[in-house]
């Protein structure tokens, strides 16, 4: 049996990540998870300064997942690598590090701080719905993502992965503008952008009134976004939204994604990373699957 999948010359033990800003860097969680188990680490995402965030409130349950509107909080490039990239580099996993920003380049100094530093791949955060300036106003509109897709392109030492917001008409365009600007691969769904009332303090719940919706009820949105955008691209997907097991996670893989990532669901069960690599396994032996790669977009 062979989990490998190999995305813009990386190799991965296997096709199951964690999302973007649901693991940290995984320093919290190595105390319950085997890092080594994992395909990839993919960190929270990381600016050129320090930023502090939104205020709270910040995070509500709602029906079938949560909100969220951190804001992206962080420390900045320069505590990450001394600390996070310092902790991650005795784990025999892939590292992949997102990146935000609030300009081209914001994002430009980023990468360009990370080109010399152990880091497999940059994935780079354009699809935020929960900050003001930057981030998602370049996943919203197909010239702006072809823009600073081909301009970090241009400067990335590593393979660059673009991911996408669902918050927009068609994943399909989207996915086609940012291969044509040169990513290497694209991940999707980031969160789709919600509300939530408290009706007894009659206020938002969110001190930032929006957040986004994140968690097992977003998971068709995400599995048909999935399957359009590699439909679209020949480059290789990497999909999420939702995953609460191997189930979920072979549902995204024959919808056509290549590799998983696993989000909000590592907040009501830290395990859930190793149970997926685990039951994506059981799948492949009890089914006679040899390789993962021969269940990619069978349907
Ligand atoms: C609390 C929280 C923080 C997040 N932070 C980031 C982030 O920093 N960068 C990013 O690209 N996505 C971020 N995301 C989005 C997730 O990586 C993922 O795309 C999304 O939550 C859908 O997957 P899920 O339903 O499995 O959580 C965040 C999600 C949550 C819930």
């Amino acid at each position: 049996m062979n989990t490998e999948v190999t995305i813009a010359g990386v190799t991965f033990k296997n096709p199951v990540m964690t999302a973007s800003g649901t693991f940290g860097s995984g320093m919290e969680y190595s105390d319950f998870v085997d890092l080594n188990r994992l395909g990839a680490v993919v960190t929270k995402g990381v600016a050129n300064v320090p930023w502090p965030g939104n205020p709270v409130p910040r995070v509500t349950e709602v029906y079938g997942g949560m909100l969220n509107a951190i804001g992206l909080q962080n420390p900045g490039v320069e505590v990450f690598v001394e600390r996070d990239l310092a902790f991650l580099a005795d784990y025999d996993t892939k590292v992949i590090v997102n990146v935000c920003g609030k300009s081209v380049e914001d994002y430009l100094e980023v990468v360009e701080r990370l080109s010399d530093e152990k880091v497999d791949m940059l994935e780079i955060n354009v699809s935020c719905p929960n900050v003001k300036e930057g981030a998602i106003a370049f996943g919203q509109n197909k010239d702006a993502l072809y823009d600073i897709t081909s301009k970090i392109k241009a400067k990335a030492k590593q393979p660059i992965i673009m991911k996408l917001s669902p918050n927009v008409t068609s994943i399909s365009e989207m996915a086609k503008a940012a291969e044509a600007a040169g990513a290497d691969a694209i991940s999707l769904i980031n969160t789709i952008t919600g509300m939530k009332i408290d009706i007894y303090k009659r206020q938002f719940a969110l001190a930032n009134k929006t957040g986004g919706m994140s968690g097992p009820a977003i998971k068709p949105v995400a599995v048909r976004m999935v399957y359009e955008a590699s439909h679209a691209v020949n480059i290789p997907v990497i999909g999420m939204g939702g995953i609460q097991n191997a189930v979920d996670a072979i549902e995204f893989i024959m919808a056509g994604a290549t590799a998983v990532a696993v989000g909000a669901m590592n907040f009501h069960d830290p395990y859930t990373t190793v149970k997926v690599v685990e039951g994506i396994e059981e799948y492949m032996t009890k089914y006679g699957v040899e390789e993962i790669n021969d269940i990619r977009g069978i349907v």
